[in-house]
């Protein structure tokens, strides 16, 4: 019988203490170990549970392992059929070991790694069909047709801005933002240190020169204070991003806007439904920039909208969207454009998304909502900021580990994944990457951005997870981080 090498990594022997039985919990994140004799037979079943319990009943680390072995243990033969071993899972019994005909574990069924816990998924089970089976069947399936004209009018009224351009993706909508409003060759333009790479690509596609600031410790996101200083004559917008869906600090931006006459884009690819002040984010600055890709609030798949203030600048973007055609004389192009266009058929979705837009909402702050309670009681995790003048979308819950967590973010990422979940690193600082090296200006530092970067994790946050699947994510959490605290303290 083949023998998974995984195996190897929960086993410990019947002569060891419980202080060797806690190292293999430790190593294998399983919060679970399976004691061997010397012939290699499975004798007994350790939990991090049981050395706890153990510890608080009074007995020490240097005592046999055996005193706290569980000999009562669930096992089955490696020969079993998939259905019988399904069955024997319970909440509490998550790990079978599997044995060979004498009684050796030779592979572990687990039923984390049956159910991987995603970071994210979308939720699609609403009009979406109805809407994209309309298309196909009227032959509406490319960027004509009335779900585009559709989307556009309901999503600029949600954001509370007058100009609405559904187009391919949430990059393109940025670099359509900088270009109709005129940015180019020459200017500056301010961006957070901590984002998704297409916000600084898109400067970089529109030929003007990035300017990279540090974020605010307080919400991740651009610092006003930060921006002031690295204004120059040369500067011409700002772009602040609404990160993990909290909103910027708009009121200071726009000031500081004004009293240099800079545009403001906002990049709201991560922060559909966020409030700053009561009012919905997008609605600040001269143009706003959504992305419904896979993973976003709502989705259409890929896609993207820019919403615009101004109305020449959008009829600018609409040129720009298709090839730089005049709208009067087809064919003729009046400027080098893009192909920027959506078609219905992601529009049809993005409408079906939009009718549940605050449904999704709620689920995110009601997943946000559990998670701060059990995380508050792990020593070291920050949680996400939410100022009181903010509503956060919470897009993508994420965490900041401090030192007293007892273990970096990448060991905590690979221990989750040991469990079945799945976790994302914060975005690492764009100055540290190469493409954007050189714009680092003399003795400039990115301290809160380095900080947050490095520490920083996020969680499953779907509108589909479960609270079952929820409390896994929690459960995996405290185990790992429980073993870890016991582990160096003694
Ligand atoms: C902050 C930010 N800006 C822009 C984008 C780009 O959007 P897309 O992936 O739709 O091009 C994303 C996400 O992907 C993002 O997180």
């Amino acid at each position: 019988m083949s023998h998974n090498p995984e195996i190897d990594d929960l086993l410990v022997r019947d002569g060891g203490t419980i202080r060797d039985a806690l190292a293999v919990i430790d190593h294998n994140a399983q919060g679970i170990c399976f004691v061997v004799d010397g012939g290699g037979k499975l004798v007994g079943v350790i939990t991090d549970g049981d050395i706890r319990r153990a510890l608080i009943a009074g007995r020490t680390l240097q005592q046999p392992l055996t005193d706290v072995m569980e000999r009562n243990f669930t096992a089955l033969p490696v020969t079993a059929p998939a259905e019988r071993i399904q069955e024997k899972f319970t909440s509490a019994v998550r790990h079978i070991p599997l044995l060979d005909e004498r009684g050796v574990p030779v592979d572990c069924a687990n039923l984390s790694r049956a159910h991987r816990i995603q970071v994210m998924s979308p939720q699609l089970d609403g009009n979406e069909l109805n809407y994209v089976t309309e298309c196909m069947r009227t032959g509406w399936i490319s960027s004509q047709g009335a779900f585009v004209k559709k989307f556009e009018a309901q999503f600029g009224e949600r954001c509370a801005m007058p100009h609405a351009l559904a187009v391919s993706n949430g990059t393109v909508a940025i670099h359509l933002a900088l270009e109709a409003l005129g940015v180019g060759e020459g200017d500056e333009v301010i961006v957070p240190d901590l984002t998704f790479a297409a916000s600084i690509n898109t400067i970089l596609h529109a030929r003007a020169t990035p300017v990279i600031a540090d974020v605010h410790p307080d919400t991740w996101t651009l610092d006003p204070a930060e921006v002031e200083r690295l204004i120059t004559p040369r500067t011409k917008a700002i772009m602040p991003v609404h990160l993990y869906g909290h909103p910027c600090h708009m009121d200071e931006l726009m000031a500081i806007a004004r009293k240099h006459k800079l545009f403001v884009v906002e990049d709201c690819a991560e922060a559909l439904g966020a409030l700053y002040k009561g009012k919905p984010v997008g609605s600040f600055g001269d143009a706003a920039t959504f992305s419904f890709f896979g993973n976003k609030t709502i989705t259409t798949g890929e896609g993207g909208m820019t919403l615009f203030r101004d109305p020449a600048v959008a009829e600018r973007a609409i040129v720009l969207r298709d090839h730089g055609m005049d709208k009067q004389k087809r064919y003729w192009h009046q400027m080098v454009g893009y192909n920027y266009r959506m078609t219905n058929v992601q529009a049809a979705i993005g409408v079906a998304q939009l009718e549940r837009l605050d449904e999704f909402v709620q689920a995110k702050r009601n997943l946000a909502a559990v998670y701060n309670a059990g995380l508050a009681a792990i020593a070291g995790v920050t949680l996400p900021p939410e100022e009181e003048w903010a509503f956060n979308g919470f897009w993508l819950y994420s965490c900041i580990l401090g030192e007293s967590f007892g273990m970096q973010r990448d060991e905590l990422m690979e221990k989750m994944m040991r469990n079945g979940v799945e976790t994302r690193p914060l975005f690492y600082p764009l100055h540290e990457m190469p493409p954007y090296r050189e714009f680092v200006l003399p003795g400039q530092r990115f301290e809160v951005s380095t900080r947050l970067s490095q520490a920083g994790i996020s969680l499953p946050s779907s509108v589909t997870i479960t609270a079952a699947e929820q409390e896994s994510v929690l459960n995996a959490m405290r185990s790992i981080h429980g073993t870890r605290k016991l582990h160096a303290a003694v």
